[in-house]
């Protein structure tokens, strides 16, 4: 009696309840759109679930289940839901998934559209987007399989797709990456392959993006601009090898099961919202952080399964809140944390480590170590091959190069440059050739020989390999404070290595998988770049995958040149720090000494290397060097170049040769231009308007000459001197690159001036009192 007494009073409150609804609201839904929901019905062969809809059935007011809902707005439907059983059979093989969009397109209100568990099978039609206000759709747990359909584009107000637990599979669309306001894209358990779409880093407003278990790889789009982004979830996937560049509001980073191989970046440990961070089974290297175990929000930590080092304290601090740390199967060392096995509440797991503990199956402390030791250093072969290729380059360099450094560091710039050695430069016979002309001076310098032997090479140490270790001991673990700045060729760190020198540290992310051997001769090439007027290659060192040893990361270790730009030389408007006419011009002419050494110093040659003035440092006795050029290496891992590096080796490309080696000349004429007139361009039309400029006062007179150089500089240059560097000036930045001077003029034409300089300042000089004669007249005779 009594529950057939309660389901009465819940039918009268129903009823009451429709009434009520039918008063205020006064919904009633247009007869098509019933017969659409019918028809609906027929086309999902009458599920259990529907069975309660006929054709008098009130849909807008009928009560809401949790799997079954219809919601109206003035006599149009605008949300249906209809959530099916878990493991739903596929529909008949009459089912026709074509139809079913047809059909639900006569719904043209809809916003909301959840299809779950229906066993709809087919590919998704297009026509689906003729449902152009749709917002959110959800047909999670079908048996939908082909490409998300190219029509989907147009519909521009979707917030939320869900196709989660598909058979969908190809590549994601790019246009997937400009919904404006997609906030939700959700496709687990698919059959999607290839990369991410670039695109994707537009989408500002996506909150979560969850691709797990598909087919996906490669590395990620720069996801940092997705400031809204707090959840992504990659799982089970072959993603990798970098770590994804983030923004910092993330609340779950599910990383698990890829083929990431990098290390942890620093700036994860300030991700203070991050609950939950699972980097299980992967390959991560390097130095687990231990401040990621305190973060602010983090409960739920898993980093089981890579290759993981570094030393866990009994002091080391955990967030409170933490309920799940796995750190199993990893090479760390140390004692367990107390906050982490003292806790009831935390689940920990540590096993497979070298843990100072008797449990949970711990290797010896000496398996960690070379573990440890094999991530990121050279296989011992390889290595060993390399130590010759530099052993005989710093033997020969080592004392060629000592020589060069006596020379170059004692005795004026302009003097050495003055030197007539290079007439046909040849090959890298240029370093050589020049140290022997300096061989006289460097005698009666002989007490500084034994001081410069000690440095080696130009002052540098040989030419080496690194381990990672060395480079995350002179980065600080490569902390944001030695973080120079990123371009197209990776990131910069500034570094200093255990014996204190300064060092600047490229590293490049590897695309594809290449044996360390395939990058051999890269190396041997780089290696040979040390000049004095380059920022010189000083050692590398490869990342190498522990499984097969191909290559993920190779760091590059130049030279650190303390003393700025050339340009802050030259416009910071400090008069004691502005470079006087003697100084620019040895300058200009260590530019072109670095210049030609890329190019005929080194075989084969390195080319247009796109130079610009704040890439010319200026060390501390005031040498400027170049810090970039065209790396070899670099041009192959951004894909451009290709194989350029070999043709110069053809003597059919040698035409092409030619203008490469012409469009370095111009860019030396840009250089050049700021350093006379003192002002820098920011355009190539500009450089053209101060090209003309030049151009016409170049034939005037020595007053007009002077007047339009830079006023720091009027004062004490030869008239004649300015004359050559500007006409010299001039002609590099012709526009036909068949008109530019060779950048062996061009040097000519500077040494040229440098002694006309020298020559009207010995003069002047020999006429005021204290005035130390200079000897130009020897220097004189190279000319001939
Ligand atoms: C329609 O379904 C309701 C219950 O949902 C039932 O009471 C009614 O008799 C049905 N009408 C027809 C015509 O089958
Ligand atoms: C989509 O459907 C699934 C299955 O019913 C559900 O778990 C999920 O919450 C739905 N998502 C949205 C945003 O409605
Ligand atoms: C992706 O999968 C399709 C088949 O579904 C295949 O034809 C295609 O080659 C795959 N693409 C990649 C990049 O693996
Ligand atoms: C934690 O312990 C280590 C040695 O066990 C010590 O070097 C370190 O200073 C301690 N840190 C704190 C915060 O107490």
């Amino acid at each position: 009696m009594l529950p057939m007494a309660k389901g009465f009073k819940h039918q009268a409150f129903i009823f009451l309840g429709v009434i009520f609804l039918l008063i205020s609201q006064s919904e009633q839904l247009q007869s098509s759109q019933t017969h659409t929901l019918l028809r609906l019905q027929l086309l999902l062969n009458y599920p259990d679930i529907l069975s309660s809809w006929n054709s008098s059935v009130d849909f807008c007011n009928a009560e809401p289940t949790p799997q079954v809902t219809v919601v109206c707005y003035e006599e149009s439907i605008t949300q249906l839901h209809i959530i099916g059983n878990k493991g739903t059979p596929s529909l008949p093989r009459s089912f026709s998934m074509d139809s079913f969009a047809t059909t639900l397109v006569k719904l043209p209100d809809l916003r909301v559209l959840t299809l779950v568990s229906l066993g709809l099978w087919g590919p998704l039609p297009g026509k689906i987007a003729r449902l152009s206000s749709l917002e959110i759709l959800n047909m999670t747990s079908n048996l939908l399989y082909g490409t998300i359909p190219h029509e989907f584009s147009s519909i521009t107000s979707l917030q939320t797709l869900i196709l989660d637990k598909n058979m969908f599979s190809g590549q994601l669309p790019d246009w997937l990456g400009s919904f404006p306001v997609l906030t939700v894209l959700s496709l687990r358990k698919n059959l999607f392959n290839g990369s991410l779409p670039d695109s994707f880093s537009m989408l500002e407003n996506l909150r979560v993006l969850a691709v797990s278990h598909n087919h996906f790889q490669g590395e990620l789009p720069d996801l940092t601009s997705l400031t809204n982004l707090q959840e992504l979830d990659l799982e089970d996937n072959a993603f990798g090898p970098p770590f994804p560049r983030l923004g910092n509001k993330l609340v779950r980073l599910v990383l698990g099961n890829n083929r990431f191989r990098s290390g942890i970046p620093p700036e994860l440990s300030s991700f203070y919202q991050l609950q939950w961070l699972d980097l299980s089974f992967n390959r991560f290297v390097g130095p687990f952080p231990l401040s990621l175990l305190s973060l602010p929000s983090i409960t739920y930590l898993n980093i089981a399964d890579n290759k993981l080092t570094g030393m866990l304290f009994e002091n080391t601090s955990c967030n409170a809140a933490i309920e799940s740390v796995d750190l199993s199967s990893n090479l760390l060392t140390g004692d367990l944390p107390s906050c982490l096995s003292d806790s009831k509440d935390a689940v920990f797991l540590y096993g497979q480590n070298c843990l100072t503990t008797g449990k949970e199956n711990q290797h010896p402390l000496t398996f960690c170590q070379n573990e440890a030791l094999a991530v990121g250093i050279l296989p011992q072969h390889k290595t060993s091959k390399l130590s010759k290729v530099s052993l005989t380059f710093g033997i020969t360099g080592g004392i060629i190069g000592g020589i060069v450094v006596l020379g170059l560091i004692f005795i004026f710039v302009r003097r050495l440059n003055a030197n007539k050695t290079i007439n046909k430069p040849t090959t890298r016979l240029i370093t050589e050739k020049a140290s022997i002309a300096y061989t006289s001076k460097l005698l009666s310098d002989a007490r500084y020989i034994s001081q410069t032997v000690k440095l080696g090479a130009l002052g540098l140490p040989t030419y080496r390999t690194f381990s990672l270790e060395d480079l995350e001991d002179a980065t600080n673990n490569f902390d944001t404070t030695a973080f120079m700045g990123e371009g197209s060729q990776g990131q910069m760190y500034r570094g200093r290595l255990r014996d204190g020198t300064f060092v600047a540290i490229r590293c490049l992310k590897i695309k594809k998988s290449h044996s360390t051997q395939s990058f051999m001769h890269h190396v041997e090439l780089i290696s040979k770049l040390r000049y004095r007027h380059l920022a010189s290659a000083l050692g590398h060192c490869f990342e190498c995958y522990l499984d097969d040893s191909s290559v993920s990361r190779i760091f590059l270790i130049f030279e650190y040149v303390p003393n700025g730009t050339l340009r802050s030389w030259l416009t910071e408007g400090h008069a004691e720090r502005s470079l006087t006419w003697p100084q620019r011009i040895s300058t200009a002419i260590g530019i072109v000494k670095g210049i030609q050494f890329l190019h005929t110093g080194i075989v084969p040659g390195v080319y247009s290397n796109n130079l610009k003035i704040t890439d010319v440092l200026m060390d501390q006795n005031l040498v400027a060097k170049i810090s970039s050029y065209n790396l070899p290496l670099l041009a192959e891992s951004a894909g451009k170049v290709g194989h350029r590096t070999a043709l110069p080796k053809d003597p059919s490309n040698s035409s092409r040769v030619n203008y490469e080696d012409k469009v370095d000349v111009y860019d030396f004429g840009v250089i050049l231009l700021e350093m006379i007139m003192g002002r820098p361009t920011n355009s190539r039309n500009e450089v053209q308007i101060l090209k003309n400029q030049l151009q016409a006062v170049v034939a005037t007179n020595d007053e007009t000459r002077r007047n339009i150089a830079d006023p720091a500089i009027q004062t004490c240059c030869s008239d004649q001197s300015l004359k050559t560097m500007m006409e010299i000036c001039v002609r590099c930045l012709l526009m036909d690159p068949a008109e530019r001077p060779s950048v062996e003029d061009v040097l000519w034409n500077l040494q040229f001036a440098a002694q006309v300089q020298d020559v009207w300042q010995g003069d002047s000089r020999s006429s005021s009192p204290d005035g130390s004669p200079s000897q130009p007249a020897h220097l004189r005779l190279t000319f001939h």
